[in-house]
């Protein structure tokens, strides 16, 4: 049965769109079966997989806020070799609507339960938030994947993440374990990013990921043409570096 990964990091702007959509790709590249599940109102996880996110006829918010089944919002988009279920705007009222209905914290992983076996991984793109829907993914998934920028604030907030993830550990999901901290946009001679680096793997040891996802324009340019990188352009920095991020991904996912 598909193993679920949230990723996220209330912090905007760290990757973690970057990373999904990468990986998910990276990960299907090496002949897994890939979901991706867009929860943040941004949409960008969608676009960025060549969904057009203004025409959808259902969303992730039906999904979790209506009767709608996950298989019927799931769609494979042109060019893609892994599965999406896409998201818009309309995500932005589930934020309030989910304060209101039973079981608000679990709506996700029990929409998810018929159509996990299809897959080998399934991947949940967050919003930069620690809110219900934050909390939906990780009530779902056995594993955190966490993109953190190494800058000047990149620890702060980390802690609350990491609380965050106790609290949902503790109350609604035994299950869930940090799988992994990945390095993103790293620039080596940057002597902050270094620095940084060096305090997460004091702080974090073993699970800070080898693999480091360098700053690459590759990455921020594929978006704009609807694909992971792996498509647009396999031979870059940065899908190399997603490839190798997959490879990693799988050793310490599959040796546990
Ligand atoms: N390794 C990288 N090299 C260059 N640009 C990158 C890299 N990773 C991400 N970017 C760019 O940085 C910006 C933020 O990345 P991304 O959207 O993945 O972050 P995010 O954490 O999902 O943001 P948000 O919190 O808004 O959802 C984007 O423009 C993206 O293209
Ligand atoms: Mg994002």
């Amino acid at each position: 049965m598909g193993d679920i990964f949230a990723v996220t990091n209330q912090k905007g702007g760290v990757g973690k769109t970057t990373t999904t959509v990468n990986l998910a790709a990276s990960l299907a590249s090496s002949g897994k079966k890939v979901l991706l599940i867009d929860l943040d109102p941004q949409g960008n996880a969608s676009t960025g997989c060549g969904v057009d996110k203004d025409s959808l006829e259902v969303s992730s918010y039906d999904v979790i806020m209506t009767t709608v089944k996950a298989a019927d919002a799931i769609v494979r988009p042109e060019d893609a070799t892994f599965d999406v279920m896409p998201t818009n705007s309309d995500m932005t009222a589930a934020e309030v609507q989910l304060l209101d209905v039973k079981l608000r914290e679990h709506r996700l992983r029990l929409a998810l339960e018929s159509t996990r076996e299809k897959y080998d991984y399934i991947l949940i793109d967050c919003p930069p938030s620690l809110s219900m829907l934050t909390v939906n993914a990780l009530v779902a998934s056995q594993g955190v994947i966490i993109p953190i920028q190494c800058e000047y604030y990149a620890l702060e907030g980390l802690s609350s993440l990491l609380k965050t993830i106790e609290r949902v550990k503790q109350r609604a999901n035994p299950n869930l374990d940090v799988t992994g901290l990945i390095r993103t946009m790293y620039d080596a001679r940057n002597n902050l990013a270094t620095e940084v680096s060096r305090q997460l793997i004091t702080h974090f040891e073993r699970k800070v990921f080898h693999t480091v996802i360098p700053r690459n324009v590759r990455l921020a340019e594929a978006p704009s043409h609807g694909l992971p990188v792996i498509s647009y352009d396999r031979s870059s920095r940065g899908s190399i570096a997603y490839m190798a991020m997959a490879s990693e991904f799988i050793r310490r996912v599959e040796s546990n």
